[in-house]
């Protein structure tokens, strides 16, 4: 009894520290050792000296975003994100989210968290989604408040880990939704190798209350600040006459080797997914009469 009682505990602390860290031997990168300019040249600036927190800007000229220098199969995307603080954010959308669509125009692969504005001083929506394969006629997105914190007075972390057979949304180290490759997903479950993005943009055909609030540049510009950004996986030559081998050398075990949450993170998610979610695409019946394959491990 006390063995047991001993290897639960142990079990707990394990499980505990993997939730806690996600990113901690991994060096924040600075802007120019990984990133480039994406677009919005102008609107990009950097808030330190190194060039680890990045500013970009949306005004009526302009959005603007940056993109990873290299590509990844498999990897921990993270950052320490602070949203616009307008007081009406309508139609503006902050991303971090990883894609191979200039790669792949017709089959891309993405994994998204999208922050979208609000109309009423306050809150900030936060949307997840997954394509894989070109499959952009199933979207996979789920949207949650972002209430629990003012995402617009300090910086808070948000994290993709991407491994072969499960994609896992972090915030602030709380596992907030899991992704199961399951064998009915086939190509929906992203399997190339994708580089991550951070933009602003002007989203007001469908962002704030389905596109019934646009944008109003009155109160441009709207600035979203990203640090600590952290790749921590596999990255990989996109060049085809190079056999297509990830180098996973410095890749932490829990991306190459991630079987699943421990009990006490899973709690953990859905006691947030109970309180926060309030649209998922996995109980949209007049879009999906048949729920797709992956919903059923979270009923
Ligand atoms: C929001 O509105 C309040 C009250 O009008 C004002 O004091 C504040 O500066 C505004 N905030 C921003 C970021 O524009
Ligand atoms: C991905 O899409 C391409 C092009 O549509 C197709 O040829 C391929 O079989 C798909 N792969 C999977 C795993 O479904
Ligand atoms: C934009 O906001 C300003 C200031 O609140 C307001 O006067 C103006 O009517 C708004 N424009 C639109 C198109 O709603």
């Amino acid at each position: 009894m006390a063995v047991l009682g001993f290897i639960l505990f142990f079990m707990g602390l394990l499980s505990v520290s993997a939730s806690i860290q996600l990113t901690k031997n991994s060096t924040p990168l600075t802007f120019d050792e990984a990133f480039s300019r994406l677009y919005g040249d102008q609107n990009l600036m950097f808030l330190d000296e190194p060039g680890t927190c990045v500013q970009i800007s949306l005004n009526e000229h302009s959005g603007s975003g940056f993109k990873s220098q290299k590509p990844y199969l498999y990897s921990l995307f993270s950052a320490s994100i602070k949203l616009p603080a307008n007081n009406y954010t309508a139609g503006v959308v902050v991303t971090f989210y990883t894609s191979n669509n200039e790669a792949f125009r017709d089959s891309h692969d993405e994994i998204d968290f999208e922050f979208l504005g609000h109309a009423d001083g306050t809150n900030w929506v936060l949307q997840t989604n997954v394509y894989g394969n070109g499959s952009v006629s199933r979207g996979r997105e789920e949207r949650y408040e972002l209430n629990w914190f003012d995402p617009t007075e300090d910086f808070h972390r948000y994290s993709i880990l991407w491994t072969e057979n499960w994609i896992l949304f972090y915030v602030d180290d709380v596992a907030i939704r899991e992704v199961k490759r399951v064998d009915g997903m086939r190509g929906d479950y992203p399997a190339k190798p994708m580089n991550l993005y951070a933009t602003i943009w002007d989203g007001s055909g469908w962002a704030t209350k389905g596109g019934k609030y646009k944008i109003n540049y009155t109160y441009a510009p709207f600035s979203a600040q990203y640090s600590d950004l952290v790749i921590n996986g596999c990255s990989i030559s996109m060049d085809p006459t190079h056999q297509q081998q990830p180098d996973c050398l410095n890749a932490p075990r829990f991306v190459t080797n991630f079987n699943g949450l421990m009990p006490e993170e899973i709690q953990k998610m859905r006691d947030f997914r109970t309180k926060y979610m309030t649209y998922s695409y996995c109980h949209n019946p007049s879009r999906y009469p048949t729920p797709l394959p992956e919903c059923t491990i979270d009923p």
